[in-house]
């Protein structure tokens, strides 16, 4: 063969290769070029990450190999950041945690993360539907160490955005071994609280400087105060450990999840072909926002994932593979029964016997006789081939979020039902290898359950005269009745033919148009059924959660949906009253006129989802003036809504904590709803059958009416407890400022949890200052960190109020200074109980209205009541009232206090 004769295909080759790249750079912009680097070290460098020009998506996606080190570094944005992996299935990248340390004769070391405009947060959720946003990533910061604070600070501002503090009272954690395991030198908080999307930020870690007199104790066990941010998720409390332990730093990561940026939402993307990331088949698109957005309108980019069952890089043609626990067909010695269920492809109980994970059951052979399982606690009682599963007990879970090929039912709320794909039949039918209806007497069906457009998928059916499964080969079989259908049927119609000759067309008419009246007959009875479920399964799951209502006569109203979008205008953004850790909160108007809160969840962590309900359960218990009170739920949506009354006059917290003047609040209103508050949560703890801790006791979940009355509100945390029980280990909840520091430590629930959270609203109230503030001067501080060393200095009087020094005697607040120290007790025993809370202040306040000449006669509960609806106008009369005797008293005071605490 000439040389030529080879020259010539290889010319025409080189020519098509060459003119196929430029088409596909001018026209598709398919990056990365190939002759990027693919590695930098053991990692895996994935797109749109890239090393230089062409191989990056955008700039802000440009990473660096540095090879100064062995292995090479790959570094992030400002060259600071170094990357430890990247995880395509969620849209994250592993970093080093950022951390700072504080030697033994340091008191403040600080070090700031600055991500600038890159397209990377800590925090940031995804939306899946109208409904539901996940969070991406689960980063926390965590101080080990003693008696130390560790601050978030916003760069810009140098206000405070997250404080963490230890104190031990025990002088013995001296090795740094012992640091982490021991039970008191640690805090922690996620960085989900974190309410902003402020890019630069920093951690400032302080020595807190109690122990000054004894300096030596410091030098000797304190060289390992260490403040770090990491991701729950991706780390083990064993890399954690070894992290702070100087041992082993590679184990631990924090997390930044990333987003495109080129528009603000997957719609908009998806216009232009050409820029869109979304590049593979099989890859779905997000939309991203940060999680301080209080509307569905703030997003910010979008993400691409692969579809379930999916793997691989979606910002790349082609770049999601099916997954390796994909199975068209199923193994031949799977299990097909638990117990006397029929477990039937495509599900399964392992890998090869269902068809993805999605569809993947659990056997609990223990029980008897065993339960199949769904998820962790879902006890399923039949699987339906026509596409639903079915529970034993109500399911609550929001499966509109596209992770699983569920969806809750609407009708009622002991099925969900699945599709077998989230596509079309004419697009499902065009891959082979995953088409799903194998049978030669199957047929595709498009469904669409829940009328979401992302939410079209479709199922596969045996198709006229079969039976079985469709899902497998030579499932479908042959069904006798409907031959015999088909007999009686040709009959029938025989015997029309032969009527017909003689009587006439007219008559096959009618009996055709009986047979068309017959179906319809049949559907609209089927209706009637489904409606009859709907009503006894409703009934059903209020049988369940209202276990035992003693207040027969507040009974919880089911709303509907529609009732409950004309109520709120279509869940309008301007009816946000508010938004919490776990919901948004809407103003509504029923039809009646009559105005309601309504609380929508929208963060789709599963325990969230359970806390929601478990709101219900628990308000429905309860019926106490001081109590926000829960009117209704509906159950059509996915999460169900809670409607409440609607308190019409702000949190404590709002009106305590006034951005510019003073608080509005008099000292005998703080009083009385501190007295009202702790008399809501002693009823708690000791309410009749059952005691319920709060879990999340803090000033802004302590609501004002009209008439500033306290209602204590949002059980989403709350907890019951038996009452033989003295407490409970649990997963730590609550709020930064606010949190138990033995139920830190510990994860043991008890009532003095609340009790050292209420102390925390006293000092509020007794400083008007917030929990973490800063002073003039702009330095962090944290309120209940400064009270102790505050009283003990005879300093005091520099923390309380202006407004609270004025209006309320030296004894006063001696009185409740006492109150809040003993409620701040780190140990819990030494706390007082809610109760004695409640006594103490209902004394504060007797006395200071016999002073006021205003009597309580001892249990007078019309008197007490009268006290406690005055209103605001009448209370700022008594106020103006009052004034002239507080003036003379309060120059006497002054006088007084100069001489005992120079100031
Ligand atoms: C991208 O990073 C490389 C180093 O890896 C640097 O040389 C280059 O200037 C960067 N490109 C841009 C546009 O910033
Ligand atoms: C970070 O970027 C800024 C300008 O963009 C530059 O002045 C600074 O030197 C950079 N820092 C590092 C560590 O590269
Ligand atoms: C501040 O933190 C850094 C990083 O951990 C550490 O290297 C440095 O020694 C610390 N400085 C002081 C004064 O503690
Ligand atoms: C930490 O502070 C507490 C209370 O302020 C004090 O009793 C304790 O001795 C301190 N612990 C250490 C290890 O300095
Ligand atoms: C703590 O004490 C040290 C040395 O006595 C002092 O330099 C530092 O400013 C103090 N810090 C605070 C927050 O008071
Ligand atoms: C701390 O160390 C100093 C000298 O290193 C020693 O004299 C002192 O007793 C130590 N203190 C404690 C409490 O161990
Ligand atoms: C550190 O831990 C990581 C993961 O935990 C492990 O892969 C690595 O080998 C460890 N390195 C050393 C030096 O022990
Ligand atoms: C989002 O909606 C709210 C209320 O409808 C509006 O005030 C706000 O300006 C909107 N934000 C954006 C970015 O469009």
């Amino acid at each position: 063969m000439k040389f030529t004769d080879l020259l010539l295909p290889l010319t025409i080759l080189l020519i098509s290769m060459e003119s196929f790249t430029s088409w596909a750079t001018e026209n598709e912009n398919i990056f990365p070029l190939s002759n990027c680097s693919k590695t930098c070290g053991d990692i895996k460098i994935e797109y749109p990450f890239g090393i230089g020009v062409g191989c990056y998506r955008t700039v802000e996606f440009n990473l660096t190999c540095a090879y100064d080190s062995d292995p090479p570094r790959l570094l992030l944005g400002n060259d600071t950041i170094q990357v430890r992996n990247f995880n395509m299935e969620k849209g994250l990248v592993y970093i080093e945690p950022p951390y700072v340390t504080l030697n033994a004769d340091a008191y403040m070391n600080s070090t700031s993360i600055d991500l600038k405009n890159l397209p990377l947060s800590f925090n940031l959720g995804l939306m899946y539907s109208r409904t539901s946003i996940e969070l991406m990533s689960f980063n926390n910061l965590y101080v080990a160490g003693c008696n130390a604070t560790a601050n978030i600070l916003d760069v810009s501002t140098n206000g405070i955005i997250g404080v963490c503090s230890t104190i031990c009272s025990s002088r013995n954690t001296s090795t740094t071994k012992q640091i982490f395991m021991s039970d008191n030198g640690y805090c922690g908080f996620d960085m989900f609280d974190v309410k902003t999307n402020k890019n630069s930020w920093a951690i400032q870690l302080t020595r807190l400087n109690e122990t000054e007199n004894e300096n030596s104790m410091i030098s000797n066990n304190t060289s390992s105060i260490i403040a770090l941010i990491y991701d729950e998720e991706s780390s083990s409390h064993d890399d954690l450990q070894k992290f702070i332990n100087n041992r082993n730093k590679t184990g631990l990561t924090a997390t930044l999840a990333w987003y495109i940026n080129d528009y603000p939402t997957c719609k908009e993307a998806r216009k232009r072909s050409d820029t869109y990331a979304c590049r593979s088949h099989r890859s779905e698109c997000s939309d991203v926002f940060p999680e301080d957005s209080l509307y569905w309108n703030e997003t910010i980019g979008y993400n691409c994932r692969c579809s379930l069952d999916y793997d691989g890089n979606p910002y790349l043609p082609d770049g999601c593979k099916l997954g390796k626990n994909f199975t068209s067909t199923p193994a031949k010695d799977c299990q097909t029964k638990c117990g006397n269920i029929t477990i039937s492809f495509p599900f399964g109980l392992k890998k090869g016997c269902y068809r993805g994970e999605g569809f993947a059951l659990t056997c609990n052979e223990t029980s008897h006789p065993p339960t199949l399982l769904f998820g962790d606690y879902y006890v399923v009682s039949k699987i339906s081939l026509q596409g639903k599963l079915e529970f034993n007990i109500p399911s609550y879970f929001d499966f509109s979020f596209r992770q699983s090929y569920f969806t809750s039912s609407k009708e009622n709320m002991i099925s969900i039902n699945w599709v077998i794909d989230y596509q079309s039949c004419n697009d499902a039918e065009k891959d082979a290898t995953t088409f799903a209806c194998m049978d030669a007497h199957s047929i595709c069906v498009n469904v669409n359950d829940t009328g979401n457009i992302q939410d079209m998928g479709y199922r596969c059916n045996c198709s006229d005269g079969y039976i079985g499964n469709p899902y497998l080969q030579d499932g479908c079989k042959e069904d006798p009745q409907y031959e015999a259908y088909l007999v009686s049927r040709k009959k029938t119609l025989l015997l029309g033919v032969l009527l017909g000759a003689s009587i006439g067309i007219g008559f096959l008419l009618l009996c055709i148009t009986w047979v068309i009246l017959r179906r319809k007959w049949k559907s609209r009875n089927q209706k009637k059924i489904r409606q009859r479920n709907f009503h006894e399964n409703h009934g059903l799951l209020l049988q369940q959660i209202i276990f035992t209502t003693d207040y027969a006569d507040e009974k919880i109203n089911i709303f509907s949906l529609e009732e409950m979008e004309k109520a709120t205008n279509n869940f309008d953004e301007t009816r946000v009253l508010g938004k919490g850790g776990h919901g948004t909160v809407y103003k509504g108007i029923l039809s009646d006129q009559r105005i309601v809160a309504i609380k929508k969840s929208k963060i789709v962590r599963k325990s969230e989802i359970d806390q929601f309900i478990n709101e219900v359960a628990i308000l429905s218990q309860i019926s106490h003036r001081n109590i926000v009170k829960l009117l209704g739920c509906c159950l059509e949506t996915d999460v169900p809504l809670l409607i409440y009354e609607f308190v019409s006059n702000g949190t404590l917290s709002d009106h305590l904590h006034i951005l510019q003047g003073e608080s509005k609040l008099s000292w005998d209103d703080r009083l009385r709803i501190a007295t009202e508050s702790a008399g809501a949560l002693a009823y708690l703890h000791s309410a009749a059958s059952i005691s319920i801790f709060h879990r999340d006791v803090k000033s802004s979940n302590i609501l004002l009416d009209d008439t500033f009355r306290a209602k204590v509100s949002d059980f989403g945390a709350s907890r019951f407890i038996p009452l033989n029980q003295t407490h409970i280990v649990t997963a730590i909840h609550g709020t930064f400022g606010y949190l138990d520091p033995e139920y830190y430590q510990t994860s043991q629930l008890t009532e003095k949890s609340d009790v050292y959270s209420f102390g925390v609203i006293l000092l509020e109230i007794l400083t008007g200052k917030k929990p973490a503030y800063s002073t003039k001067s702009g330095l962090p501080q944290n309120l209940t960190m400064n009270f102790l060393p505050a009283t003990r200095e005879n300093m005091l009087y520099d923390l309380v109020e202006d407004r609270v020094l004025q209006e309320g005697t030296e004894h006063e607040i001696l009185e409740i200074s006492n109150l809040i120290k003993i409620c701040l007790s780190l140990k819990g025993a030494e706390r007082p109980t809610m109760k004695e809370v409640e006594y103490k202040l209902q004394d504060i306040r007797k006395a200071r209205m016999k002073k006021k000449k205003v009597c309580i006669p001892e249990g007078n509960e019309e008197t007490e009541r009268l006290l406690t609806m005055s209103s605001y106008s009448s209370s700022e009369l008594m106020d103006q009232i009052n004034q002239e005797n507080s003036r003379n008293y309060s120059f006497e005071k002054e006088v007084m206090w100069s001489q005992n605490y120079p100031r």
